[in-house]
């Protein structure tokens, strides 16, 4: 599936190949880049670390290219973690102890820390302090440690899902946006020549059309393309390459991939085209919510496949008109 969250591990060394290092090489994201640019001078010129910073935005946008990018640009050293890995109290305190000063801490998934976690790490945040509880029952006391000036960069594909408290405590709270197509051409043409293979400027755009405007996919794709001229001993790859891979993966021109246009269908067929409530949804095509809430819907309501209503989602005339259904009055 082309918009699998999940890597294996061969594309994680290909992906990391591919990754911009620099703000430079960061195409698009203008918004984020300049926000994150001002901070960064700022910081340095104080000699501070940089306010904590969430980045939000649906998946393989380039969450965790910017972390890389600001901790490089600060001169900083980068720990990683994620919500769901920091299980108790005691795995956040070993990792904010062990920080250096003016380190940054990458959060992915920050929406998924338990509440006690969560608690412990808003005065770490505010006031740098950890507060440790010794002992257990009527004799526990709490001592205090002072931890070295870090920065959390926390990443979420939910913002809704963090809690206001936390949400709070950041200084700076950036969207990224799904890419304009020149800039997904652009980044298709520096990873293609990354990856040494030849694609021309009508199949570049082809693949950008198809990419759902998010880097990942269109690395992807870039890659299976790579393959099918390898495979068709084609030097340069243009449209007809383009287009026989891209029917393989079963990608139609929009870049909608089955599942996709199942969940389209199902919504015509069996609610009449909605409004229906995304558990629903989810039970009748057996993904889970949160698959459809993060990978599928969000590019689906930017191109106007899907809207929301207050009683569930809705498919739009354009959907029926992409699936060639027609539509029953
Ligand atoms: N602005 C960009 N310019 C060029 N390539 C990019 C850009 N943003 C992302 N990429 C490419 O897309 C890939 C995915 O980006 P990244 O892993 O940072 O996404 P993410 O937002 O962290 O996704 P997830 O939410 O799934 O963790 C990177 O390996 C990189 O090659
Ligand atoms: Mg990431």
């Amino acid at each position: 599936m082309i918009t699998s969250n999940k890597q294996n591990s061969a594309e994680e060394g290909i992906e990391t190949n591919l990754r911009p290092k620099t703000f430079d090489e960061y195409i698009g994201q203008k918004n984020a880049k300049k926000n994150l640019k001002v901070l960064i001078e700022a910081a340095k010129k104080r000699k501070e670390a940089i306010d904590h910073v969430l980045l939000f935005g649906p998946p393989g946008l380039g969450k965790t290219t910017l972390a890389h990018i600001i901790a490089g640009e600060m001169g900083a050293g980068l720990k990683i973690t994620s919500g769901p890995a920091i299980e108790r109290v005691g795995d956040l305190g070993s990792i904010l102890t062990n920080l250096n000063d003016g380190d940054v801490l990458f959060v992915d998934e920050i929406h998924r820390l338990n509440k006690t976690v969560e608690e412990v790490l808003y005065p770490a945040m505010e006031d740098g302090k950890l507060d440790i509880i010794l002992g257990k029952g009527p004799s526990a006391r709490t001592i205090q440690l002072d931890l070295p000036k870090f920065t959390i960069i926390g990443a979420t594909t939910r913002l809704g899902m963090l809690s206001a408290p936390l949400r709070n405590r950041f200084g700076a709270l950036l969207r990224l946006n799904f890419y304009d197509e020149n800039d997904i051409v652009k980044i298709i043409k520096r990873s293609a020549s990354i990856l040494k293979t030849e694609v021309d400027e009508l199949g570049c755009e082809m693949v950008a059309a198809c990419s759902r405007r998010t880097p990942r996919i269109a690395n992807r794709l870039l890659k299976r393309v790579r393959d099918f001229s390898e495979i068709s001993e084609v030097k340069v790859a243009g449209q007809e390459i383009v287009k026989k891979s891209l029917e393989m993966l079963e990608i139609d021109e929009l870049g909608l991939e089955p599942a996709d246009r199942e969940i389209l269908t199902l919504m015509i067929e069996k609610f009449d085209g909605g409004p229906v409530g995304i558990q629903t949804i989810a039970a009748a095509t057996s993904e889970e919510v949160q698959t459809i809430e993060d990978v599928y819907e969000p590019f689906l309501l930017q191109i106007g496949m899907l809207e929301r209503t207050p009683r569930g989602r809705k498919v739009t005339r354009r959907a029926y008109e992409h699936l060639k259904i027609p539509i029953a009055e």
